[in-house]
């Protein structure tokens, strides 16, 4: 036997903080294996100590799962250890549906059935036997594991094509649904699969089974373990039911609780308890009277049954002492006065052990039962092992009149057993250990497999993810040469713009006039340094605010309905004359032009309005027309004339009522028409160093003729305005009649 190794106190306290905080309990579970489990996750998580992995578990809640994950070792494959399955099918499954009634349902548990590989197998194998009709309203499949995580997996039904690779073709193609790449359980069958958690070890069994599978788990626990769940699984079958053990699961082949059906895969039934109730009073009753025994030598036989070197002993049917050999004698302390006495009074009946129920059976079944392998205390120290057989004693017509004990010393056959049984289970020990650390060599490697395609996947992804960069790169690198070329045309263009700036601002400052530009809402936009000087605001100080509420000596509230009609497109244009207090607190008044601001497509994005100060110029006016009108209301005549034709242009009152022409007759006659006695040759002369500036003025005196054909004289003073526009040659005439009247009266 293999020695225990002393407990790590650490570990222990692990296990049991385990089990305190989550209620699971891995003190059932072979040391070894479960030692070299958790060291896996102590490395993953980098810890070095037992203390400091349970700190982990605390302060990490999440590890608990992957802890689970890895103890629990998920091994499984459908059809697993194929030539077990073939008995199962071949041998079990035809004897379970032939001894099940037709309308009972047929019970089975699967423990520890993992990601359901082991139910789904069992379902195929019954539903090929009952047809599918019958399988689903018969059979109750009960599928249960400790392991959430792989529960969920088994529940999705869902598996790999590599996981069914042992699911022969016929099977595949009638229980399995094929989507993209993956196989799914059929979905009739799978609603007779029922999937729950249960821990084998603490939770109360599953009862009335008919064929319980219970493969590759016992093997992870401790023998203590193995001891309490196999009574449960006793518990859990139906007398005729089936145990199905894993292949190496072979120290439990010799539990009493169970018999063999098969040993090499593993399947057994179930040995009933019951003939071990203990039984009371004599045999009789029942059965068959009484009839005379065949006639013997009773010397000679009695000698013989002396000398055959086994301790004999015969019961009648009525529970009498009929016979005791001397090896009996001996052995048993059995004597002549006990002959004809019932054996229930001996001490023999009870010990070794109660021989009245089997002897019974003997009785009842006509055929032999064999109690092995019986320890025997004759003293304190003396203990012998017998073997008991009972057989019976038959009359002619077959029935039993008394019972043999036959019992054989099998003390050192015994120690030879437990030498080999001892050898048989270190080696069964070997084998178990050898299993579970091949599955966990298993679990590893899938492990190692799985990283290994999921760092081959993160190699092509990191590949491709490098090409795309590269071409990321590339494609950034040619933007970037874009990106400059279009960074050198925005700086030539910037360039232009700000040269264009200052060109625009020079040309706005220089501006003999004020130029507000504003945007939709007439917040001003642009200032000038006329309108700077005009209202005493700086560019700074109101560019951005609103022009409407500016406080400045223009009233801005007579722009209004002008500015708004610009806005509303009612005008394209509109020109007001305002009167406003400069700066310096002069009068001035702005014509103000009012046009919209218009961009590419001529729509509105505000106003502009062009100030052009027209105080001079209005009070030139003003003064010009004042002069008009006193030269017009003058007495003298006065003739503007066109310097070439010598056409009247304007003349004033005086000169019309004088010569008694209307303005209009006169448009259309010339000063020769109203100079008597001058020709027109003449006054072309006359008038020649007055054109050619020779002269600034010419006086000369003539007669005029009115339009009563009346002459009369006249002094004519002529200047020639060359530099008017047009250039003009204007006649201030003066009748001299009274002069001439006086010099003549003189
Ligand atoms: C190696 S697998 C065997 C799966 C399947 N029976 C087979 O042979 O293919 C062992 C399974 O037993 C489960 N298991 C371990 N301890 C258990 C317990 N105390 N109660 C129920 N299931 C347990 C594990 O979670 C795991 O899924």
């Amino acid at each position: 036997m293999t020695e225990k190794p002393l407990p790590d106190i650490e570990f222990e306290a692990l296990l049991h903080y385990i089990q305190e905080s989550r209620g699971l309990d891995f003190r059932g579970y072979k040391r070894a294996s479960l030692r070299r489990r958790i060291t896996l996750r102590m490395e993953a998580v980098g810890v070095e100590t037992f203390v400091a992995y349970q700190e982990h578990l605390e302060a990490a809640p999440g590890e608990f799962e992957n802890l689970l994950n890895t103890v629990l070792i998920n091994v499984t494959s459908f059809f697993r250890d194929g030539e077990a399955w073939d008995v199962l099918k071949n041998e079990v499954v035809p004897r379970l549906v032939a001894n099940s009634e037709p309308d009972k349902p047929i019970r089975v548990w699967s423990v520890g059935c993992a990601s359901g590989e082991e139910p789904y197998s069992i379902a195929m194998l019954l539903a090929e036997a009952l047809g599918t009709a019958d399988f689903c309203n018969r059979v109750k499949i009960y599928a249960t594991d400790l392991d959430e995580e792989a529960l969920k997996v088994a529940r999705l039904a869902t598996y790999l094509p590599r996981d069914v690779e042992a699911v022969p073709a016929k099977m595949l193609e009638r229980y399995f649904e094929r989507t993209n790449n993956h196989y799914v359980f059929e979905r009739e069958l799978r609603k007779c699969v029922i999937f729950g958690r249960h821990n084998v070890v603490r939770d109360a069994p599953i009862s009335r089974i008919d064929l319980l599978v219970c493969r590759n788990l016992l093997i992870y626990l401790e023998v203590e373990t193995q001891g309490i769940v196999l009574p449960r699984l006793h518990y859990a079958l139906n007398p005729d039911g089936y145990l199905f053990l894993g292949k190496a699961e072979t120290q439990l082949a010799r539990s009493p609780l169970f018999k063999v059906v098969e040993m090499k895969q593993r399947i057994f039934t179930k040995v009933s308890q019951e003939w071990r109730r203990p039984i009371g009073g004599g045999f009789g009753g029942s059965r068959p009277p009484r009839t005379e025994a065949p006639q013997s030598s009773p010397a000679m036989l009695e000698a013989v049954l002396n000398e055959c070197g086994q301790a004999l002993l015969a019961v009648d049917e009525a529970g009498s002492v009929i016979f005791v050999n001397n090896p009996a004698r001996h052995l048993l302390g059995v004597g002549e006065d006990d002959i004809g006495r019932p054996f229930q009074d001996l001490p023999i009946s009870y010990r070794p052990m109660e021989l009245r129920g089997p002897m019974e059976e003997v009785f009842r079944s006509h055929r032999s039962v064999r109690l092995e392998d019986q320890e025997y205390r004759l003293t304190q120290n003396d203990v012998m092992r017998l073997t008991i057989d009972a057989r019976p004693l038959s009359r002619a017509d077959g029935s039993v009149y008394a019972v043999l004990l036959c019992f054989l010393d099998t003390t050192r056959m015994h120690s030879l057993q437990m030498e080999l049984e001892a050898a048989q289970e270190t080696l069964e020990n070997a084998v178990e250990e050898l299993q579970s650390a091949n599955e966990e060599l298993e679990t590893t490697n899938e492990e190692l497999q799985s990283t290994n395609e999921e760092l081959e996947t993160t190699n092509e992804e990191l590949q491709s993810t490098n090409e795309e960069l590269e071409t990321l790169n590339e494609e950034a690198r040619s933007s970037n040469e874009e990106m400059e070329s279009v960074n050198e045309e925005l700086r030539v263009q910037a360039e232009q713009a700000s040269n264009y700036r200052i060109y625009l601002e020079s040309v706005l400052r220089s501006m003999n006039g004020g130029i507000i530009v504003l945007d939709r809402k007439l917040a001003i936009q642009s200032w000038n340094r006329w309108s700077e000087n005009a209202w005493g605001l700086r560019a700074e100080e109101v560019v951005g605010t609103s022009f409407e509420e500016l406080d400045i000596g223009l009233p801005i509230h007579l722009l209004r309905d002008a500015m708004n009609a610009v806005r509303a497109g009612r005008e394209e244009k509109v020109e007001r004359i305002v009167e406003g207090i400069d700066r310096r607190g002069r009068r001035i008044l702005c014509n103000i032009v009012i046009s919209g601001l218009l961009d590419e497509d001529r729509g509105s994005q505000g106003l502009v309005l062009l100030f052009q100060d027209v105080t001079d110029e209005h009070r030139r006016d003003e003064y010009g027309r004042y002069l008009g009108r006193i030269m017009g209301h003058a007495l003298n005549e006065i003739y503007f004339l066109d310097p070439t034709t010598l056409t009247f242009m304007l003349t004033n009152e005086g000169a019309q009522k004088k010569l008694g022409y209307s303005e209009q007759q006169l448009a259309v006659m010339t000063l020769t028409d109203v100079l008597a006695g001058i020709r027109a040759g003449d006054i072309k002369a006359l008038l020649a160093p007055l054109m050619n500036g020779d002269k600034s003025e010419i006086v000369f005196e003539t007669l005029v003729r009115d339009a009563a054909n009346r002459e009369y004289p006249v002094e004519i003073c002529m200047q020639y305005f060359a530099d008017e526009h047009p250039p003009i040659l204007v006649a201030i005439v003066h009748d001299i009649s009274e002069r001439q009247q006086l010099i003549a009266g003189r």
